[in-house]
């Protein structure tokens, strides 16, 4: 197993609020100190932007302002919660869109001064990074316990596409990125060129699963190259060039299950090397919505055990925006003695590595 990561464990006084505003899912979840899930919602903003075929930061905005609140108190009532009970609230702080940044942590910041409650100021990738630590017992795709630090997250969403290196709460060592788009973007991209509504993700994989995922040879950038960063846009390229070229509906599905056969072998590869770089992990983790991909799970599934490793790909709903792993993040926070000031001020860029190690906590 991998090496220990000392950890004061303070004590938590109650259910922790988790808020979740950064980017179009308002999200507020109650998650007992040992991680138990008291209650979850999550209200999706697709309606809002689907007509501008993406998401509109002003319009995200004002709907976390009008849903925020609300699902707040869903969460406690469903669990039969008072506010006077919590025991700390975790608010989205950053990255992502400052206006629902600034709506979720200030809802988050009001509440913890009138009840007088700790406040902690969640990244949200480490939201993302932290997840696979939930230590439920009945949620599939999650490990009893949690996972042990350290392990390799490989963070796979719209705006994020990294390897990261999680040593422990608050220290993650980046080993590659993007050198253009995220691959959830290259997704959306794709699928818009195919023709598809927005999100491009999940349509692309529905029209892929008809297809015929060798029919169109398509690039695999950086495929076993050194290292582990990616790059999507030549791919993306190719689409675009493979389009005119089709006839039929199923020439659509082709192209789509061979751009996604393609991602998938990318992943995989860029894991493989990561993997290399990071000996003595103890799971290869995925977390942002393409994890949500049936086609991408099952290549890191086969890499992972290449490696000996489990693949530890969290339940769908966990996986997308939500705010379960905010609150988690917020107990991980608490629990090693850190907080933060209420004049804490939302960072909408906010890279993993520029967070403060729980170790360094006063
Ligand atoms: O993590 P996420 O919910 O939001 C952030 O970007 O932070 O990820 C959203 C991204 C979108 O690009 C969406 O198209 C992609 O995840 N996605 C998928 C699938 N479900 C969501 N991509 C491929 N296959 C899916 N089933
Ligand atoms: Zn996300």
């Amino acid at each position: 197993m991998g090496k220990k990561v000392e950890m004061r464990v303070a004590p938590i006084g109650g259910p922790v609020l988790g808020l979740e505003a950064s980017c179009d899912e308002t999200a507020a979840a109650l998650l007992a100190p040992d991680g138990t899930i008291l209650a979850e919602a999550v209200r999706s903003q697709l309606a809002e932007h689907t007509p501008f075929g993406g998401v509109v930061p002003e319009i995200a905005a004002r709907a976390h302002l009008a849903y925020l609140p609300a699902l707040a108190a869903q969460v406690m009532a469903e669990a039969g919660v008072a506010p006077g009970a919590l025991g700390g609230i975790a608010a989205t702080a950053g990255p992502g869109l400052i206006g629902g940044l600034i709506v979720g942590s200030g809802f988050g910041k009001g509440m913890a001064i009138a009840r007088g409650l700790p406040f902690v100021a969640v990244n949200h990738l480490e939201g993302h990074a932290l997840t696979a630590r939930l230590p439920l017992l009945r949620e599939a795709g999650l490990v009893e316990g949690g996972v042990a630090f350290p392990y390799l997250l490989l963070l796979l969403s719209g705006g994020h596409c990294q390897c990261v290196a999680v040593e422990g709460v608050g220290r993650y060592r980046r080993l590659g990125s993007t050198l253009d788009d995220a691959v959830g973007e290259a997704f959306d991209k794709s699928a818009k060129l195919m023709g598809l509504p927005w999100p491009g993700g999940p349509a692309l994989e529905r029209l892929a699963a008809g297809g015929d995922p060798r029919r169109y040879p398509l690039p695999r950038p950086l495929f076993g190259r050194p290292g582990c960063d990616f790059s999507f846009s030549g791919l993306k390229t190719a689409v675009a060039q493979t389009i005119p070229k089709l006839a039929a509906e199923r020439d659509r599905a082709d192209l789509a299950a061979s751009f996604q056969r393609v991602v998938a072998a990318v992943l995989a590869d860029r894991a493989r090397h990561a993997l290399a770089m990071l000996p003595g992990a103890t799971a290869l983790v995925v977390a942002g919505g393409v994890a949500a991909n049936q086609g991408v799970r099952a290549a890191l599934t086969a890499e992972a055990a290449r490696a000996g490793l489990p693949l530890v790909a969290p339940p769908v709903r966990l996986c997308t925006d939500n705010a379960v792993m905010i609150a988690w993040a917020g107990i991980e926070r608490l629990r090693a003695g850190l907080t933060d000031p209420l004049d804490h001020a939302p960072r909408p860029r906010w890279p993993l590595e520029e967070l403060a190690p729980a170790g360094d906590a006063a």
